[in-house]
């Protein structure tokens, strides 16, 4: 069964009003409402003092949330952000996410770096965030500490998803939060990978699902395993 949208009982906390501003005018996909529901989980898993990792940086939208939420947070709360940079399959020239503004004319690739690095500067936050630059198994291989939350927005294929899933949950701590962006039940609405996932953790019985906003799910760990 699919879950309810959730209803605080309290006001949930929110970004600084100039990083809400510079959060609308960066490239990206995210609209507002699942971009405050991602500060909100942000601000809530940031308590457990342990660093907080995006998979999929792009131009740094999303990266803004998390950094606002890391530097509010009481303690030396640190982002990992990764990406390869190069763009995601529906984002390779012909296909209906591409930017060419952000093709390196140099190497004819796509090249995001520079605009999150641009982002993150214009807002102030750069203190707060490691920027992870390479592919998302090959980072997951040499990772080894625990994870407050695990943002999963990278490549929506079933492989890349499920290596996500697979290399990166197992980090993340009791307590810590499971993220995942392009969640479609229904296949009309979008690809299937992230659903996937989700209902995975789901079934593993290692989470429970504490928020749906539009696409964005905010799920719990609760036990081991993935
Ligand atoms: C949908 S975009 C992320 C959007 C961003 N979170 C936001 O809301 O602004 C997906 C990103 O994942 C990156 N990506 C895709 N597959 C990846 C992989 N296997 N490893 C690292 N990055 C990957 C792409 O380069 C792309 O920038």
């Amino acid at each position: 069964m699919e879950s309810a949208a959730w209803a605080p009982a309290q006001s949930p906390p929110e970004p600084a009003p100039e990083v809400l501003a510079a959060f609308e005018a960066a490239k990206g996909f995210m609209p507002l409402d699942e971009g405050l529901a991602l500060y909100a989980a942000a601000a809530d898993a940031a308590r457990l003092g342990l660093p907080l990792l995006e998979i999929g940086t792009y131009c740094g939208r999303s990266t803004l949330l998390l950094a606002d939420a890391a530097r509010r947070a009481e303690g030396d709360v640190t982002v990992l952000t990764l990406d390869h940079h190069r763009g995601s399959e529906e984002q390779q020239p012909g296909w209906e996410y591409h930017d060419p503004g952000l093709v390196d004319p140099e190497v004819g690739l796509m090249d995001t770096l520079p605009f999150f690095r641009r982002t993150l500067h214009a807002a102030g936050l750069e203190e707060h965030v490691v920027a992870l630059v390479g592919r998302s198994p090959r980072a997951a291989s040499v990772w080894g500490g625990p994870l407050g939350l695990v943002f999963v927005d990278g490549g929506h294929t079933d492989e890349h998803a499920t290596a996500d899933y697979e290399g990166w949950v197992p980090h993340l701590a009791e307590g810590g939060l499971l993220v995942i962006h392009d969640v479609f039940p229904d296949p009309a609405d979008g690809g299937q990978a992230p659903y996937r996932i989700r209902c995975r953790a789901l079934a593993s019985g290692a989470f429970t699902e504490e928020r749906a906003v539009r696409s964005l799910r905010v799920l719990r760990r609760t036990g081991p395993g993935i």
